[in-house]
Formats: C-alpha cells, sequence, structure tokens
C-alpha cells in the first residue's frame, strides 16, 4: 500500500477517534449526537478512495465500473461533508442572529451539490474526473480540478462565514484550518503532476476534520449564549420580585401571599404537567396577579374591618389595573391574563368579566384556587384563618362553582398528599354523618 494511503488511513482514523471522544463529551443533547455521523460519513468516503487505490482495485473488484463507482462513491460523500459542514454554519448563524436566510441562498448553496452529482454520474461513462484504464490504473479527467474546487468552495464558504460573523473559534483552530486549506488546494494542484497519490485526500479530509473542529469550537459560544440567557432570566426575576414588593409595601396583607400563591400555583401545575417554559411562565404570572393593587388607595387596602360596597368596589378595580400595567409584557400574555382573571369563577359569578368555564385562561384559573387557597389559611381582620378541614371541604364545596373542577381535584389530592390525616378525619366525619 502506498505510504500517502497508509498515513491518510492513520491520521484519519487517530482524528476520528479524538473527534468521537471530543464530541460526545460536549454535546449533551441527543439531536447534536446525530454530528457522530460526520466521522462515520469520513471513514466511508475514505475507504471508498483509499480501497480503490489502483492495487487494492485490481485485487478487490473484477472489473473497471465497480472499482469506479466505489471510487466516485467516496468522493461524492467527501464533497458531501463539506456541503454538511457549511449548512451547519448557516444553520448556527440564523440561531445566532435570529435572522432567516432566504431561501434562494440556500438553494444557490445547493447549486455545486447538484452539479458535483451530476458529473458523478456521468463520470461513469464519460470520464470526467478520473477513469481506471484496464490495468485498473487511476488517470485523471479533464475536469478532474472542477469536483475539487466545489469542495474547496465549501469548506472556504463555511470558514468565512462563521469568521466572518464572529463565531468563536480558538487562534489555533483558525491557523491549523488556514494552513490545512492553503495545503489542499496546493494538493489538488500538485496532484497529478507529482503522482502523490491521494496527497489532495488525505489534506481533504484532515481540512473536513478541521472544519467540524470549527464548529466544536463554536460550542463555546453557545456556552456564553446560554450563561447571557440565565442573567437575563435572573434579571427579570429579581424585577418581577422588586414590584412584588413594591405590591406588598402598599397592602400590609399581602405579604408573603404573591410568593405563596406562586408557590401554590407551581405545585399544581407541576401535577398538571407543566413543561419548563409554562412554568417559567406562571412564576411570573403569579408574582404579578395583585399587581393593580398599586393603583388602589392604601387606605381601602388597610382599613380594618368590613369594607363598604363602594370600596369593594374599589378594591375589584386591582385586575383592571393590573391588566393595564401589565399589558404591554407580550412576550408573556399569561402576566396579563391572571393579572385581569384570577377573580373570575368557573360559574361566571367572578369579575371583572364574568367568564365562566375553559372561557377563563387556564393560568388564571389556577392562580385563583392558589390566590383563595393561601386566602383561607390567613387570618384577615374580619375572618379567622381556616383550619386544613375546612379549607379541603370549601374545596370540595367550591368544586364546579368557583373552581375548575380538574384544579378542584388537584388541589384536594395535593393536601390529602401532603396531610394524610385529613383524608381519615374527612373518611370518619362522613361515617359519622351517615
Ligand atoms: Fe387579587
Amino acid at each position: 500500500m502506498n505510504p500517502y494511503t497508509v498515513a491518510s488511513l492513520v491520521i484519519n482514523a487517530m482524528i476520528i477517534c479524538i473527534l468521537i471522544i471530543r464530541v460526545s463529551r460536549k454535546f449533551d443533547r441527543p439531536e447534536n449526537k446525530l454530528f457522530l455521523l460526520f466521522p462515520v460519513l469520513l471513514m466511508m468516503s475514505a475507504l471508498c478512495i483509499d480501497l480503490t487505490s489502483e492495487l487494492n482495485a485490481a485485487r478487490i473488484y473484477g472489473d473497471v465500473f465497480t472499482a469506479s463507482a466505489v471510487h466516485m462513491t467516496g468522493l461524492f460523500l467527501k464533497l458531501l461533508l463539506a456541503y454538511i459542514v457549511t449548512i451547519y454554519s448557516f444553520a448556527l448563524i440564523e440561531i445566532t442572529e435570529s435572522s432567516h436566510r432566504s431561501a434562494g441562498k440556500k438553494f444557490l448553496l445547493a447549486v455545486p451539490m447538484f452539479l458535483a452529482l451530476i458529473i458523478a454520474i456521468l463520470n461513469q461513462k464519460y470520464h470526467l474526473i478520473f477513469w481506471f484504464d484496464s490495468s485498473f490504473v487511476n488517470h485523471a479527467g479533464s475536469f478532474d480540478f472542477l469536483y475539487y474546487l466545489i469542495a474547496l468552495f465549501y469548506l472556504a464558504y463555511a470558514f468565512l462565514l462563521l469568521y466572518r460573523k464572529r463565531i468563536f473559534i480558538s487562534r489555533t483552530t483558525l491557523y491549523t484550518a488556514s494552513i490545512l486549506i492553503v495545503f489542499s488546494a496546493a494538493g489538488m494542484l500538485v496532484n497529478s503532476k507529482l503522482h502523490i497519490v491521494n496527497f489532495d485526500i488525505f489534506v481533504h479530509s484532515i481540512s473536513c476534520l478541521v472544519m467540524l473542529y470549527v464548529i466544536l469550537d463554536s460550542t463555546e459560544m453557545v456556552r456564553m449564549l446560554t450563561k447571557k440567557n440565565k442573567e437575563v432570566t435572573e434579571i427579570t426575576q429579581q424585577t418581577i420580585e422588586a414590584l412584588t414588593s413594591a405590591i406588598e409595601a402598599k397592602d400590609a396583607y399581602t405579604e408573603g401571599h404573591s410568593s405563596r400563591v406562586c408557590e401554590i400555583s407551581c405545585k399544581l401545575a407541576e401535577k398538571m404537567g407543566f413543561n419548563e417554559e409554562q412554568m417559567q411562565n406562571l412564576y411570573y404570572a403569579a408574582m404579578l396577579h395583585d399587581v393593580g393593587k398599586i393603583g388602589i388607595p392604601k387606605e381601602i387596602l388597610d382599613k380594618p374591618g368590613k369594607l363598604t360596597a363602594e370600596e369593594y368596589n374599589t378594591i375589584k378595580k386591582h385586575t383592571l389595573i393590573g391588566e393595564r400595567i401589565t399589558a404591554k409584557i407580550t412576550l408573556v400574555p399569561e402576566i396579563h391574563e391572571a393579572a385581569r382573571w384570577h377573580h373570575e369563577r368557573w360559574d361566571g359569578k367572578g369579575y371583572p368579566d364574568g367568564l365562566s368555564g375553559k372561557d377563563i385562561p387556564l393560568v388564571a384559573r389556577i392562580i385563583s384556587a392558589a390566590d383563595a387557597y393561601d386566602a383561607m389559611s390567613r387570618a384577615r381582620v374580619y375572618s379567622p384563618a381556616k383550619s386544613l378541614p375546612e379549607i379541603r371541604q370549601e374545596f370540595i364545596d367550591q368544586r364546579g362553582k368557583q373552581f375548575d373542577p380538574y384544579i378542584d381535584d388537584i388541589v384536594v389530592m395535593i393536601m390529602d398528599e401532603e396531610h394524610p390525616e385529613l383524608t381519615r378525619k374527612a373518611q370518619h366525619a362522613e361515617t359519622e354523618s351517615a
């Protein structure tokens, strides 16, 4: 076997092993593991090309046509790898810039690939790229350069794209990739004259691999974005907590109320199978459900004893004020939905709109139950705190009246889970009354 072939295979195998370890360590998401296909395709391409080098071809393949088809498959796979790298770079830039490239541009990128495929098919008959003579000696065809040019175009384009868009690339990767791409081009040019069999394949493969390293480097960028994302979430949380403190500063009764409602709502949502994003939105909505109280006079909020009908009507307005305050937070509609509708009732007797049943947004229905639970468990100036069995009974009585029956059942279920003695007491009371 030609020493360059051996070198190519050994180095390819080594790099593939390193890559597989690196890829599996760096990419935790299962869809990214698909990228492991890359080294596998590369290995197949290298094998196809190396096993059709003249000496092997004569031994392995009975006829020139089969050897030629296998060799062409190898070349095509190699091109495909370069194409995948470019497409991947495109996608990466779309993600980081949140922009969508025109379909036309993407189509243009696919044109050289189609061209290469057509050349590959035609090569079998017209020997455009290469051909084997009857002694299985490989000769370059007249369009040999075109095939390498397409591969180089993809590699250079992907590289340029990543570099220009400032996708994180380590300096080592940048230099290595540049040197190998230059080598690859040189290999292509001197290939036929210097008879260095597989030189270009060898360098091309490494170029492909270096491109993959470039992409792996970009995981660094993903990490940076994740960190930024976390910071933004934290700032949002802190802002919401600050707003909640503003509500609580105004209304002594609400001290700790928002976070307790939030905690209960999240418990309910967990049982209902909310995903991470839904949970996050529910958290924001629950924390801010009473934000409208900022617009209610303090003397009414703090008034000891029963409220007059007029004062009660003023208090009710906190739902509308809350919606006005939060209307501009359009990214999380649950916030203004909860602010406006957390005092609606399943039977339609609530306020401000008298919505009923599933017309009330789900988040508002959850927060309404949590809000009532917290209100019942706290003593007010005019009403003492209810005991757990009393709260449980209230939820059973209000099932389908004040509360969504489904959510109501979950409240009772959670209470029974957390306080198993409640069920025993309830059963005891039932048998006694029977
Ligand atoms: Fe409220």
